[in-house]
């Protein structure tokens, strides 16, 4: 399924290529985050992405020149997708932008999209007021998400119960990049707002990102099919029930 990125957060190569051959196929590409970069570094990212998507998470924070460096590396390693912090502003979500664009242009390569990270969605409220913002949790998504927006880039990372407040304020072809998927019986560990797969495509999430309930799982290529699976039955439903709606709207 080509929504279906998934985190390889383990720490060496070996591991990372091994679920890359395993999960080929199956899902619609892989996202490197700061774990497995840091200790497999960037050949690894260039090796997976001449073969498949690579979404490189490294969530750039720093100055606009600094970021722009960045990007422009990433660029150069081939990746599909990398992301910045919506919070380090809209000069260097700018930056971030338009560097994409020349290095990509100096390769004769596609730009990678350039989304931004409005809120950890480990972060709670109580989190938030500990880091001194006042503003409630979907207010400060809402903020960033329009800010991103404004910047030019192609979307944003957020939860799965932030999807309708993105939406309602960015226009449809902004991308929703949605970590914190859970199975209906899993525990959420570290992740305070979380959603079931198929309930995230349905609040209308364009990629969704799954680690640990894949990863970790004894057969990852069945979990990660099973929640494809799990995905098309909830369209399915999702269909029907707008059948459904709509034949009740004509005989009323
Ligand atoms: O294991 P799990 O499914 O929780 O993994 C989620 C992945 O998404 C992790 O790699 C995490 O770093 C990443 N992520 C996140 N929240 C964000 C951005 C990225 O959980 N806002």
């Amino acid at each position: 399924m080509e929504q279906l990125l998934v985190a390889l957060d383990v720490d060496t190569a070996a591991e990372a290529r091994a679920l890359a051959a395993q999960l080929g196929g199956a899902v619609g590409g892989f996202k490197i985050g700061s774990r497995l970069f840091t200790s497999a570094g960037p050949a690894l990212v260039e090796e997976l992405a001449s073969r498949d998507r690579v979404f490189l998470d490294l969530k750039f924070h720093d100055i606009p020149n600094t970021v722009a460096g960045a990007v422009a590396a990433a660029t150069r390693l081939g990746v599909w997708m990398l992301n910045v912090h919506a919070s380090g502003g809209l000069a260097m979500m700018r930056a971030a932008r338009a560097a994409a664009v020349e290095e990509a242009a100096r390769r004769s390569r596609p730009a990678p999209l350039v989304i931004a990270v409005t809120m950890l969605t480990s972060l709670d409220q109580q989190a938030l007021m500990e880091i001194g913002l006042q503003a409630s949790v979907a207010d400060q998504v809402g903020r960033l998400a329009a800010l991103t927006e404004s910047a030019g880039l192609d979307g944003v990372v957020a939860s799965p119960q932030e999807i309708e407040i993105i939406r309602r304020r960015c226009g449809q072809g902004f991308a929703i990049v949605t970590p914190g998927i859970r199975g209906a019986a899993d525990e959420h560990g570290d992740q305070s707002r979380t959603a079931t797969a198929a309930d995230a495509l349905a609040a209308g999430a364009t990629y969704l990102v799954v680690g640990r309930p894949i990863i970790a799982a004894a057969d990852p290529r069945a979990a990660a099919e099973k929640m494809v699976a799990e995905c098309r039955v909830g369209r399915a439903g999702q269909a029907g029930r707008a059948r459904q709606a709509g034949r009740k709207r004509r005989s009323s």
